[in-house]
């Protein structure tokens, strides 16, 4: 019983994310200014531009992307490279810039054994109460920091605490060309719950096109990994990084939004009774991802 109201609390987190990036995202070609005295008729067809925010990806096969936040971290983050050696997978670590430039050695070996970089700002601040140009600083200087380390710039970008402004979206991705990534599964383990509690939510609620949130900051973190990566594979489940896990994206009918936002028919223990609430914009639950 008592682990019902968390897990329809994170239901409607994950709904409710899902809205937002989606809401966000489609983002219509506006028809040039028209020049004076002259009108210009609207497009034929409203060209949309690719999708700039992502909770989850909708994709045919058992894929799915595991990330660390927050590192890369001097004595944990090559742990966890270890483990995911040694279970063949590719993860995604949205980074801060200050620990870039403190362990640049971490990022280079992450790239080199094929796992992805995305920025995650320099010092951690919660975007959405910003000013634009200090929102710019932090993604710039820590672009700056990751290019100087690995050689090339992210492609990614994930806002600190998932705080993030519909119209932050659209010029970041204009001027920076990130595609914004939050997550639809989040195991608190910022809370350091213990590692068995880390790996049974994460395994619980993981399907199909999942974004899975994690720290590679927290001990407890990287002691729930081994179980957590050995459950999955045993359940199916193929890990690819972020990049990759959109690639596989498969446009999605009106229907299939609809089930996409109530019951994932991947996880059939899940609540039935869970209903999809109306689209709203709310932030992650999580205050430290
Ligand atoms: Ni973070």
């Amino acid at each position: 019983m008592k682990s019902q109201p968390i897990r329809l609390s994170r239901f409607l987190t994950f709904a409710g994310l899902l809205s937002f990036c989606l809401a966000g995202s489609l983002v219509a070609q506006a028809p040039l200014t028209p020049g004076l005295g002259k009108t210009t008729p609207p497009p034929a067809t409203v060209a949309a531009t690719p999708f700039v925010c992502y909770s989850a990806v909708h994709v045919d096969g058992p894929f799915i992307a595991m990330t660390f936040d927050d590192g890369p971290s001097e004595k944990l983050t090559p742990e966890l490279l270890d483990l995911l050696a040694q279970h063949h997978i590719h993860a995604t670590f949205f980074v801060i810039g200050t620990n870039v430039v403190a362990h640049p050695e971490v990022l280079q070996r992450a790239v080199g054994e094929g796992h992805e970089i995305g920025n995650h700002s320099w010092s951690h601040p919660a975007f959405a109460k910003m000013r634009d140009d200090s929102v710019r600083l932090q993604l710039q200087k820590t672009d700056d920091a990751i290019r100087a380390a690995i050689g090339s710039s992210p492609t990614l970008m994930r806002p600190p605490y998932g705080s993030i402004t519909a119209r932050q979206k659209r010029w970041i991705n204009s001027e920076f060309g990130y595609r914004i990534i939050l997550w639809d599964i989040d195991p608190l383990d910022w809370k350091r719950p213990g590692a068995a509690v880390v790996t049974s939510r994460i395994v619980r609620e993981t399907r199909p096109g999942s974004i899975i949130l994690s720290h590679d900051i927290h001990p407890g973190t990287i002691k729930a990994m081994p179980a957590t990566f050995d459950q999955l594979q045993a359940k199916g489940f193929k890990f690819v990084t972020v990049s990759e896990l959109i690639a596989m994206g498969k446009p999605m009918t009106p229907k299939q939004t609809g089930e996409y936002g109530a019951a994932p028919s991947a996880s059939p223990s899940r609540s039935p009774a869970a209903t999809p609430v109306p689209a709203a914009s709310p932030a992650p639950s999580s205050p430290n991802p």
